[in-house]
């Protein structure tokens, strides 16, 4: 709901459990007032905003909405432009606003310059989430040359210094999380390597002392897979500001006269802990941002070829995985890379996405109909951004690729980085991708991205700056376009792993791959760091032939662990025992029979791996009658692992029933959650999953 006190041009945004509060000055400047609890709505009437003077700059102190450059404004400012005539200042002031439902637009313009700033926002009360973003206009004759816009800016209502948790990863060590507390200066995050990459995430989570249940958590997650920036920093009278937004870092948009520029949204909320943060998220993200197609549905149990046969794909070979993988209760046969081109390993093929003769004389379809006969959908692996030099694309097409005449062309995994913002580059790709959804039964798409940029801004662009803002939307649009001609074909996002998992992604993919990193130890962690701010249901998760370097780590580990997630198997599945065969059909179909708890439920994360050696996650239906628990350990230390377990997020009221290690419970929720059960953790491979069912409502 969006509230609007006339008297002093405020206006409250209220969700379920926040006010997020701000108003126009006299002098028309936008001044954050509040973000957090409610209060009455008439005593933000008595808020006063205006009227301050001292030999300090003002500018300076204000806590913003959006802050422009210029004036006597020195801290962080999230737009900056420079008008035809050389001026760099905007000077923004409040012209009128507009509600429409819960979405909110306040229309600033510049003093002189024909430069229309809009602050949007939307209200999801039910999610105590608000959608954040700028819009810019040209209704001049002259260019106006931006280099930065920024989507948001945000004021944290206490003095005392927050904690900042973002992630720091790699390749094979995604989603890390890291904790800095910002008591002055600056601290930033961001990617400036083409896409979101896996280094940092483009959000802020940011709390002084809270947990999974307690302490106010303030949070914005930039829903963008491009360059992002996160800016915080700590002023001088203890004010903690964020802006957030497409990274500035090597950033020029040209705003022509009457155009119109949207930024990319930002996600924002206040919680209560960590759990909620998530919960509130993760609900968030299943109902209003995932594509509509897949977002209600459950995701199914894939294999994927990868691990198994490498580059080595053949009709045979891949048929006689997909026998096994449908013995197993397997839904969904991946084929990854390797099946186009001269595609034999990562030196060639790239571009060329025609089916390889030579591995499949007879067509894709022979597989696919095999696949589809052992009653299985059938999925294909692509890297349509990228271009090997040694393919027919390339040697037709060399100035596709993002290149400066004069300069080599850095190759990375042996590949270049298409233009996308090539309409032409578009074309083909989106052609290529067609043909192969047109003439063969392909359910899904693996869409994969390995390498980061480099050469950037050619010769096509007027602002070339603009490369990592045009690349993702090329790409967003595209799979759009089959989506909508395909809308039975579901889409991954892969990005050497998890490079590319954020929010802007989630809007356009059904689901992405987290991590190459398949080590049930290792991905304990790596999971618990995706959960934080990424909807349960996106991630999917391989359980493989990965056994854990000096960490044991069972296939019914593995399985535990992946079952956190969209299930899926990776390994090569011929050299598996009949016992082992058994453990995977074993755990597939009890996998089913929770997989609608795990992927639209509200997860509880109640014992940490890293801070309490055992990992706890417990998974609720929204219903409140069903719930998952899973918990594993690798080992702990002085038998100290002998406690009760409290349950969370049951109905106090309900009775649930289950079993663990051959005892039978049937105990009230309030009794699980505040005596809960003895559990005694040990051993080196100790996992278990527990289902609750409520006993009352059959
Ligand atoms: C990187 C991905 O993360 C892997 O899962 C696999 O698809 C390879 N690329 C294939 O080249």
């Amino acid at each position: 709901m969006i509230n609007y006190i006339e008297k002093n041009k405020i206006f409250v945004l209220e969700t379920n459990n926040t006010h997020y509060v701000f108003g126009i000055d006299k002098t028309g400047y936008n001044r954050h007032i509040h973000w957090g609890g409610k209060c009455s709505i008439k005593d933000y009437e008595f808020t006063d905003i205006n009227g301050e003077n001292s030999n300090n700059s003002m500018l300076d102190e204000y806590r913003q909405e959006i802050t422009p450059f210029g004036s006597t404004m020195y801290r962080e400012c999230d737009i900056k432009a420079k008008f035809a005539d050389g001026c760099r200042e905007i000077s923004m002031h409040f012209e009128n606003y507009s509600i429409n439902g819960n979405t909110l637009c306040v229309n600033f313009k510049d003093d002189f310059y024909p430069l229309w700033i809009t602050l949007n926002y939307e209200v999801y009360e039910d999610y105590d989430i608000i959608k954040r973003y700028v819009t810019l206009k040209n209704t001049g004759n002259d260019n106006i040359v931006f280099d930065r816009i920024f989507s948001a800016e945000f004021s944290l209502p206490s003095v005392e210094p927050y904690t900042f948790k973002n992630t720091n990863g790699a390749w094979g060590g995604e989603f890390l999380q890291t904790e800095t507390v910002l008591d002055g200066g600056s601290l930033v995050y961001e990617s400036r390597r083409g896409a979101s990459n896996h280094n940092q995430s483009p959000y802020f989570i940011a709390h002084r002392n809270a947990d999974e249940n307690s302490g106010e958590v303030y949070f914005a997650s930039l829903a963008y897979s491009g360059n992002f920036k996160v800016s915080a920093s700590r002023d001088n009278y203890s004010v903690t500001r964020i802006s957030i937004g497409m990274n500035d870092f090597d950033f020029s948009h040209t705003l022509t006269p009457d155009e119109t520029f949207d930024t990319p949204p930002v996600y924002c909320g206040r919680a209560n802990g960590f759990g909620e943060m998530s919960r509130n998220m993760n609900r968030f993200c299943v109902d209003v941002l995932m594509p509509k197609q897949f977002n209600d549905k459950p995701l199914p149990v894939l294999y994927n070829s990868w691990e198994a046969t490498g580059f080595d794909v053949n009709s045979a070979h891949q048929t006689e995985l997909a026998k096994i993988a449908a013995e197993m209760g397997v839904e969904l046969f991946v084929m990854d890379d390797g099946w186009f081109g001269k595609r034999n390993n990562d030196c060639a093929g790239l571009g060329d996405w025609f089916v390889n003769p030579e591995k499949f004389p007879n067509g894709l379809d022979e597989l696919i109909e095999n696949v589809n006969a052992l009653g299985m959908d059938f999925g294909i692996w692509v890297e349509p951004e990228m271009v090997n030099p040694d393919s027919d694309l390339y040697r037709s097409h060399p100035d596709w690729a993002y290149h400066y005449d004069h300069r080599n062309a850095d190759e990375l995994r042996n590949q270049l980085v298409l233009n996308m913002t090539r309409a032409d580059v578009q074309e083909y790709i989106f052609n290529c991708l067609d043909e192969l959804l047109k003439n063969h039964n392909i359910k899904y798409i693996k869409w994969d991205m390995n390498r980061p940029f480099s050469q950037t801004g050619a010769e096509n662009l007027d602002d070339p700056q603009m490369y990592s803002y045009l690349h993702t939307m090329a790409v967003y649009s595209i799979v759009d376009r089959l989506k909508e001609r395909y809308p039975h074909v579901q889409f991954e996002s892969c990005a050497s792993g998890g490079g590319r998992c954020d929010l802007g992604a989630i809007s356009h993919y059904d689901q992405v791959w987290t991590s190459d990193n398949t080590d049930g130890i290792d991905r304990m962690t790596i999971q618990k760091g995706y959960s934080l701010l990424h909807p349960i249901k996106t991630m999917r998760a391989w359980v493989t032939d990965i056994e854990g370097i000096n960490k044991p780590c069972s296939l019914d580990f593995r399985f535990n662990i992946a079952m956190q997630g969209a299930l899926g198997i990776g390994g090569n599945l011929i050299k598996y025992s009949a016992e082992d065969l058994e453990i995977c059909k074993r755990n597939t179909a009890f996998y089913k029979s929770i997989r609608n708890t795990v992927q639209f439920g509200d997860l509880y994360r109640i014992l940490d791996i890293e801070k309490d050696e055992v990992l706890c996650n417990e998974y609720v239906s929204a219903d409140k009658n069903k719930s998952v628990i899973f918990i594993a350990a690798n080992g702990t230390r002085f038998y100290k692992k002998k406690f009760n377990l409290h349950f969370a997020g049951l109905d106090m009221k309900k009775t649930y029933s289950f079993a663990l290690d051959g005892t039978e419970y049937k105990k009230g929720g309030a009794y699980l959650m505040n005596v809960g059960i003895p559990i005694y953790v040990r051993g080196v491979d100790y996992n278990r999953a527990i289902v609750l069912m409520s006993v009352d409502e059959k």
